[in-house]
């Protein structure tokens, strides 16, 4: 099985585990594990919607949407038209269940299929890749399809190899049959380097690192 086949059947069997992080319901245990564990999901959910503001009226791809909670999000806050693209077939219809439950299918739009192959014609004021480069194992041609396809902001994230829960994680992922990946920050800034990416902010947040990419030309 090559690495998107595992990463593919990983997220199709854990898709509704993984959107029950987002929820607010639960006991207290599986609190404790998602808030000490991986609190880095909403919180990242939480500072991408904070730089994406204002969303009135804007068009946004969304690479490894999941089950669709930022598309969702964009969409409740007045974009014009949002895009996910996730490859596991579970994810996608949450995420499509999902839209259809809060009113907003209207402007959301789930592909099935794998990213940058199952890409919609046209450009996007904004992109984003969340918690999605953990499972890619050549990154570079991925964000440089995004540059192509982005006209102002890019926000995409990235695990730090260095973190105390590193350990556990890879062995999770290592059990799980799930392939992971981990970068240095050295790492990351010659990925983006490579694609074509120079303009950007550098976050830390948690075990992640948060790159937020400026796209727009200055003129002269
Ligand atoms: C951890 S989930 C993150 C979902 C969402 N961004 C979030 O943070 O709620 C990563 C997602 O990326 C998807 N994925 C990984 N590689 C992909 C690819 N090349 N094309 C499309 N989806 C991919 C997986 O199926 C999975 O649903």
């Amino acid at each position: 099985m090559s690495v998107e086949q595992k990463v593919r059947s990983h997220f199709h069997a854990d898709a509704r585990r993984f959107d029950a992080i987002y929820e607010d319901d639960k006991s207290a245990l599986t609190r404790w594990v998602d808030t000490v564990w991986r609190g880095v999901v909403r919180k990242r959910f939480d500072l991408t919607l904070e730089l994406l503001e204002p969303l009135t009226g804007k068009t946004i791809l969304d690479v490894g949407c999941g089950s669709g909670r930022y598309c969702i999000a964009y969409a409740q806050r007045g974009a014009a038209r949002v895009v996910g693209v996730d490859f596991a077939a579970a994810m996608v219809e949450l995420a499509n269940e999902h839209a259809r439950r809060v009113g907003v299918s209207d402007v959301c739009e789930f592909r099935a299929g794998k990213f940058p192959d199952a890409v919609p014609e046209g450009n996007f004021d904004a992109s984003s890749a969340m918690g999605f480069f953990d499972y890619v194992s050549d990154p570079v041609p991925i964000i440089a399809r995004m540059r192509e396809l982005t006209k102002s902001t890019m926000i995409m994230s990235f695990p730090k190899s260095r973190e105390w829960r590193v350990p556990v994680r890879r062995l999770r992922f290592l059990i799980s049959g799930c392939p992971l990946f981990l970068y240095s920050e050295s790492q990351v800034r010659k990925i983006l380097s490579e694609a074509g990416v120079s303009n950007y902010d550098w976050m830390e947040l948690d075990r992640d690192y948060v790159v937020a990419v400026s796209l727009q030309q200055i003129a002269e």
